[in-house]
């Protein structure tokens, strides 16, 4: 047996983000979301489940920041949903959403949990949608200005910020594969998507320093491992093209100024370009504090022509899969971890979300069993540990999730909290991971 010890600052903490636990959708002045409109749009989520009801955390968030307390991590990550600042996206503050997260920051400081917000965390208000959404440049002031309020509402009492969480999600995801909210299937909209998020960051970054907000703030990226089935220089270029889809286009303009050029290219070859205005790029690329790193899996994968997107086919070598049919693949976590170090330097990371789909329930004992989870828990950390050892600079790490939850198309199908949530009843039971990651924060380390 080894013992793995981390370091004794480093930071452990949870996240979930406010659609997918608040619920309260018609309460405090709420408007509507395009998660809202995608939930209840036919076919779009799991069993037609919605985030109206969710966890109840607008209700019951002291229940949360208890459970949070008794793990003993030292921060949580959460997002604040823009349409209860501004229910319309634009236009009047709503005080009453403000108080809210008022609540939710004070209770976090006084059981002493670092608050680590997320500014964006896909709950773009029906509104700004309306007008065309992140795929038209107002939105783009529209996100600053919700950003100013919070900043001028909780700047110094927040730790870190983080602007965006997965911008590939928000962008391909919701408006190329039409898998999330609002749903479409046009290549060069999530091009010119991904592109207004970033500038969005960029300013808001820059918002944030001119207003000297106290704190730390930066971006999420959710990396994608894919690594090619055979060395042949096609099978390379196709897992670099797919992994450079997820990483590259997304990194390089946060942490380089500018786009890949390979993949420029390859989007040119299909009729999509970035909208680029002069000044964007120095303005994507703000000095931040850190970037945030969400991971969940990896993958190998060959050339075939005409295939996908990318002429890449997965090849399934032979990795256990999660509940959600993602590969259980840990080593890829050091690997992308690795890669971000060797390719951008020595900007601080933060894995601000990892962790594990298994819907195991209550046993007859009341008790929840979710070895599989433990498991995955001590491989990624192992992973981390290794990272460290190896010179990346990881700074932290958040599970996801504190607590089941809507999980977007899957609905409330997919569970992937560390606690169990009852959607019956609205009560939450640890699992087992819940107290084996108790215990690993406690020891600030683990045998493996
Ligand atoms: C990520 C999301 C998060 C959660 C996990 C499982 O892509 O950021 O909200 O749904 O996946």
């Amino acid at each position: 047996m080894a013992r793995l010890d981390f370091p004794k600052d480093f930071v452990w903490g949870t996240a979930t983000a406010s659609y997918q636990i608040e619920g309260a959708a018609n309460e405090g002045g709420r408007g509507p979301s395009i998660w809202d409109t995608f939930s209840r749009t036919p076919g779009k989520v799991v069993n037609g489940d919605t985030g109206d009801v969710a966890c109840d955390s607008y209700h019951r968030y002291e229940e949360d920041i208890a459970l949070l307390k008794k793990l003993g991590v030292k921060a949580y990550r959460f997002s604040i949903a823009w349409p209860r600042i501004l229910p319309q996206g634009t236009g009047e503050v709503n005080q009453e959403g403000l108080d809210y997260y008022g609540r939710v920051i004070d209770k976090l400081i006084e059981a002493g949990i670092e608050p680590c917000v997320t500014l964006y965390h896909w709950d773009l208000p029906q509104a700004l949608q309306d007008q065309g959404g992140w795929g038209v440049r107002s939105t783009i002031d529209a996100f600053v200005r919700y950003a100013e309020i919070v900043f001028q509402a909780f700047g110094g009492k927040v730790k870190q910020w983080i602007t965006f969480n997965e911008t590939w999600c928000i962008s391909f995801l919701s408006n190329y594969l039409g898998i999330h909210a609002p749903g479409h299937r046009d290549l060069q909209l999530a091009m010119t998507v991904a592109h207004h998020c970033l500038v969005a960051h960029g300013r808001t970054v820059r918002k944030f320093r001119e207003m000297g907000v106290k704190g730390e703030i930066g971006t999420t990226h959710n990396l994608a491992w894919c690594e090619p089935y055979t060395d042949s220089p096609e099978d390379v270029a196709a897992a670099q093209r797919t992994r450079g889809w997820n990483n590259e286009w997304f990194m390089d303009p946060t942490l380089k100024g500018t786009y890949p050029q390979f993949l420029v290219d390859w989007f040119k070859s299909k009729g999509a370009e970035a909208p680029i205005q002069p000044g964007d790029m120095e303005t994507i690329a703000q000095k931040i504090d850190f970037i945030g790193i969400n991971f969940y899996t990896g993958n190998y994968g060959r050339y075939r022509k005409d295939f996908g997107d990318f002429d890449y086919e997965e090849v399934q070598v032979g990795f256990d899969r999660t509940d959600i049919g993602w590969n259980v693949y840990p080593e890829s976590l050091f690997k992308a971890l690795k890669w971000v170090h060797d390719t951008y330097g020595e900007i601080p990371i933060y894995i601000t979300e990892n962790g594990a789909c298994y819907n195991d329930g209550p046993s007859p004992d009341g008790k929840i069993h979710d070895e599989k989870r433990i498991d995955y828990y001590r491989m990624h950390f192992t992973q981390c540990h290794r990272a460290i050892a190896s010179g990346v600079p990881l700074k932290g790490y958040f599970a996801w999730s504190l607590l089941d939850n809507f999980e977007w198309a899957e609905g409330y199908a997919m569970r992937f909290g560390i606690v169990y949530t009852n959607y019956e009843t609205l009560t939450r039971t640890p699992k087992d991971s819940y107290y084996f990651i108790q215990k690993v924060i406690a020891e600030s380390g683990l045998d493996v």
